[in-house]
């Protein structure tokens, strides 16, 4: 089998680079280890910057989006038992929209196969060939057969563990990476909102977070050992310390209900160049990882593929090779601005066990600078809602 561009990854980055291709015209194949129903049922990280709700909305996509994801203007920073609200759009006339990833997913994979796009589900073995010739091509296994696809490119859009980081030769690759000493314990609630934006909150007992998934499902996070065990943590021991950490001066009180899903996820930032090696492209989180704090995961995918989508489109009218051979250059620089804001609200919000009190005042002095300096509240603002693209 041949196409144009072998996409290997379902994630948000294989499925919108797919959809951008084929409004481009480019056609491409998408091979995916998992099932629909696991990759469309896969609870991530929900928040669109204004660029990708842009995005989702410009490639015909946004409607579900708009229907049922809720904008906010705003977000509270919550500490020393205040809360400071940091008005988003009043301070870079943009917004986020809390949706979640999983529903970016259903909406790309619906319109994928509504226009017949191909992406094949539950392959399994995929290796990629030649990568730095012409002619790469990916074999694997499907429905029992071995099959190979041959293409003019591969993106490689699966993720931190996929095969295709690792296919480029180590000894021209780089490789950045902070690994955080703490985790982030998530769970999954029947119960209605308890605020109606985005609370993030700084507490000596650790960082906690109220998010939103629907008027009848919330998600919540706090601070945690990573290698700690979920079935240590009883539900009436979880409440107590999210309400210990979010507990504040004016008697707010967190809106409980049956938690459904818990889970830790860890903490890193991860940086890989380059993202190009011959015919071999990296997307997502195939080259870059950041900690959920500054809720860029989704959206650095985003920026990686509409850049890449746009290079392919360059190529296929013109055969010019040089938006493509910039490519890397030109995602870093977002990637790098990206992960300096990930890395600093993680180390504004987070209690490290090995900070002096020194440091400890240090923070508690940034916190308290973010949220009296209009300068300052207005370079966070401006990096939550994303920077406009170049
Ligand atoms: N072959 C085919 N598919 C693979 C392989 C493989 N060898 N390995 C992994 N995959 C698939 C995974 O099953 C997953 O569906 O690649 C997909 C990668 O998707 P993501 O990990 O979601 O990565 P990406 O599309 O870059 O999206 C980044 O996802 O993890 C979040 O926080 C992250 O929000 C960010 C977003
Ligand atoms: C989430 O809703 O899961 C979420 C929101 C904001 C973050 C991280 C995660 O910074």
């Amino acid at each position: 089998m041949s196409t144009q561009v072998a996409i290997i990854g379902a994630g948000p980055a294989g499925l919108l680079l797919s959809h951008l291709l084929h409004l481009q015209g480019i056609e491409s194949v998408v091979l995916e280890t998992r099932s629909r129903v696991e990759i469309e049922a896969t609870i991530r990280a929900g928040v669109l910057e204004q660029g990708t709700m842009d995005i989702l909305n410009q490639s015909g996509i946004g409607a579900r989006m708009q229907r049922e994801g809720v904008v906010h203007h705003g977000f509270e920073l919550a500490f020393g038992g205040q809360r400071h609200r940091i008005d988003l759009t009043e301070l870079t006339g943009r917004a986020i929209t809390v949706y979640a990833q999983h529903e970016v997913i259903k909406d790309l994979v619906a319109a994928r196969l509504a226009a017949d796009g191909q992406i094949m589900f539950e392959v399994s073995d995929v290796a990629l060939h030649q990568i730095d010739t012409d002619t790469p091509s990916v074999t694997y296994r499907h429905a029992g057969e071995a099959r190979r696809l041959e293409a003019d490119f591969v993106i490689g859009c699966d993720g931190f563990h996929g095969v295709s980081r690792p296919a480029m030769p180590t000894s021209q690759r780089q490789d950045f990476q902070r690994i955080y000493p703490f985790g982030w314990f998530g769970i999954l609630v029947d119960a209605p909102p308890s605020s109606d934006e985005l609370i993030y909150a700084r507490h000596e007992r650790g960082f906690a977070l109220v998010s939103t998934r629907s008027p009848q499902v919330q998600r919540l996070y706090f601070q945690c050992d990573p290698n700690d065990d979920v079935n240590q943590w009883s539900d009436d021991r979880i409440w107590s310390e999210l309400n210990m950490r979010l507990a504040n001066h004016d008697g707010w009180q967190l809106k409980e209900g049956k938690i459904f899903q818990k889970n830790i996820i860890g903490m890193r930032s991860f940086v890989s160049t380059p993202m190009q090696h011959g015919r071999l492209f990296l997307a997502g989180d195939a080259a870059h990882i950041v900690p959920p704090t500054g809720a860029k995961g989704l959206n650095l995918a985003v920026s990686d593929v509409r850049l890449l989508a746009r290079a392919l489109d360059r190529f296929y009218a013109t055969g010019k090779q040089d938006a493509l051979n910039d490519y890397t250059e030109t995602a870093l620089k977002r990637i790098w601005r990206a992960e300096h804001f990930s890395w600093w609200m993680t180390s504004l919000l987070h209690t490290f066990k090995e900070a002096s009190p020194f440091e400890q005042q240090l923070q508690r002095a940034e916190l308290d600078y973010v949220v009296s300096s209009r300068a300052a509240a207005t370079a966070l603002a401006e990096n939550y809602v994303g920077l406009a693209f170049a």
